[in-house]
């Protein structure tokens, strides 16, 4: 089973911009999950604007990476979610190119980025927004766990079932 490095930070710009960074320094499988981001990242150049301290932000580096691996991780990934989210009696649905629905609202996008060598890819890296607590979106269809099962949850302990989806079920 892989071996994860956790890092915690309060507030950065972006979790993947974070591991974009610092991945030299990093090992494969480090984690860093923050409470806020003062320039979080969608696809498509979008901002990923999200309350502080409501809603699940991280993001996961893997190094040295085969090309042919990338469509495995995001299925990874994908699963991984599903799970997590279908533990919360949550019927969800996966929206191309990256992003999770529930009903006509979106509760989960996923960020991943790359970056090539000849051989392989040098590091891909794999952001997770998914929301929690969080209950208004002005402007957005979106949704969140609290809306979805009227609770409010511990961001920590969504976060460790996430990760335990992850370590069980990596390839
Ligand atoms: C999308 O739906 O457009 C993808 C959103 C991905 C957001 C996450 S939050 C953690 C990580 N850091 C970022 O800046 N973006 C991703």
């Amino acid at each position: 089973m892989a071996k994860l490095k956790i890092v915690e930070l309060k507030q950065v710009d972006s979790t993947n911009d974070y591991l974009k960074k610092h991945y030299q320094e990093l090992p494969s499988f480090t984690v860093v999950r923050t409470d806020y981001q003062t320039a979080g990242r969608g696809q498509f150049e979008r901002r990923w604007n999200s309350a502080r301290g409501k809603n699940l932000l991280f993001s996961l580096l893997l190094k040295d990476v085969p090309f042919d691996q990338i469509i495995t991780i995001k299925e990874w990934v994908k699963s991984s979610i599903f799970s997590l989210l279908g533990s919360y009696g949550l019927d969800v649905y996966f929206k191309e190119p990256n992003d999770v629905y529930v009903d006509d609202k979106k509760i989960c996008g996923i960020l991943i980025e790359t970056k090539s060598t000849e051989k392989n890819f040098e590091y891909v890296i794999v952001g997770i927004g998914l929301n929690v607590n969080q209950l208004l979106f002005s402007g957005f269809k979106a949704t969140s766990l609290t809306i979805l099962t009227k609770k409010m949850l511990n961001v920590r302990s969504v976060f460790s079932k996430l990760i335990a989806n992850l370590l069980e079920s990596y390839f």
